[in-house]
């Protein structure tokens, strides 16, 4: 059997992958950051901690695996400051390069985002879409990708990106919060909401990352993985309320004072290191247009979109329920 590494092994996403992995009978190695209690750090034997900002830990974790998935990114950082993005989006995804090219690995499969395509331009966007980042993280993250492609053209390193469009499921709390206000009828929608959103329930991104790693038509490809339905966020705040038994959310505040406010938010917190409660890239959640397709995917390697939307929204919620965080 195979060994596949999975950077980012214990995030939400690689936490998701890499027990599909596991069940599928591949041997499993995660990347994670070192965490603050040593306990938690012995538990796990194929494990590699460290930073992917370090080349050597890097290195230490692929050397002698067959596959990497590579998921590491400052994702969940809202207020991360230039550097420290540009070091782990760009810098760590170089390290994951040199080290798979020196080793010898299989395959690459890089974690890219559909947020290269920003607010996007045509609607659905494809993969040809032009790029049109809308902040940091986005930027880095293109410019990673584009380094991918660099480095896959100089070296032949067989290389597949996968570019997820927005993803949810048991093990993610970043749309908790909306399930939470919507339940308790104090959401607030900012603006007019006819902007579109895509949600991508985890197991279909999952098995986009599965075809990204084992077909053969993947290797020098980007492509589109996660659910094929997107609609305005008015008629996503209702499916939500109506999943949860609510009357959908009806308090409605202007766009611009509160972009206004994030600015002046990010502004006071970048220079004292605080993370802003509330920033742009929060705020753009109602101004930006997602909507995607992903035939591309389905047409060379074969990807179907199996969880409609109103089941993955369910089986979220249950989820949340089991955890005690929804009535
Ligand atoms: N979730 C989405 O909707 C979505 C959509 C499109 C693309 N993506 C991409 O999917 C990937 C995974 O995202 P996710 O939602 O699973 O986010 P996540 O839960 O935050 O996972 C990212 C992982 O990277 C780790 N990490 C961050 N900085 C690191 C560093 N310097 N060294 C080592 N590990 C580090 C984090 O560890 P710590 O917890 O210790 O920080 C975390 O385990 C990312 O590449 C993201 O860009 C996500």
């Amino acid at each position: 059997m195979a060994t596949v590494l999975v950077t980012g092994g214990k995030g939400f996403l690689g936490s998701h992958l890499v027990a599909r992995l596991r069940r599928d009978g591949e041997t499993v190695r995660i990347f994670a950051r070192t965490p603050k209690d040593q306990e938690q750090a012995s538990e796990d034997e194929n494990i590699v901690y460290g930073d992917i900002r370090d080349p050597d830990a890097v290195d230490r974790a692929v050397a002698g695996v067959d596959y990497v998935i590579h998921t590491v990114s400052n994702f969940r950082k809202g207020g991360s400051d230039e550097a420290e993005a540009h070091d782990i989006n760009v810098g760590g995804t170089q390290n994951v390069l040199e080290s798979c090219l020196k080793h010898g690995v299989k395959r690459l499969v890089h974690c890219s985002t559909i947020g290269v395509h920003g607010d996007v331009r045509e609607i659905p966007a494809t993969e040809t879409t032009p790029f049109n980042p809308c902040d940091l993280y986005q930027e880095t993250k293109l410019t990673a990708e584009q380094n991918v492609w660099k480095f896959y053209k100089e070296t032949g390193l067989p290389i597949s990106v996968v570019r997820p469009i927005s993803i949810f499921g048991p093990g993610d709390k970043r749309m908790l919060k909306l399930f939470k206000m919507i339940q308790k009828g104090k959401f607030l929608k900012i603006g007019p909401c006819t902007a579109f959103f895509q949600p991508a329930y985890i197991d279909d991104v999952m098995d986009g990352f599965m075809l990204c790693l084992h077909h053969e038509k993947a290797v020098g490809q980007a492509f589109i993985v996660g659910g094929e339905k997107y609609l305005p966020l008015e008629e996503l705040f209702k499916v939500v309320a109506e999943e949860l038994g609510v009357k959908p959310p009806w308090i409605r505040i202007p766009l611009k004072p509160i972009l206004l406010l994030a600015g002046i938010c990010e502004a006071l917190c970048a220079p004292l290191g605080i993370v802003p409660p509330l920033h742009k890239r929060r705020v753009s959640f109602f101004q930006n247009n997602r909507a995607f397709s992903v035939q591309k995917a389905k047409d060379l390697l074969g990807f179907e979109s199996k969880v409609p939307l109103r089941e993955a929204v369910r089986k979220t919620i249950s989820w949340y329920r089991e955890q005690g965080w929804l009535s």
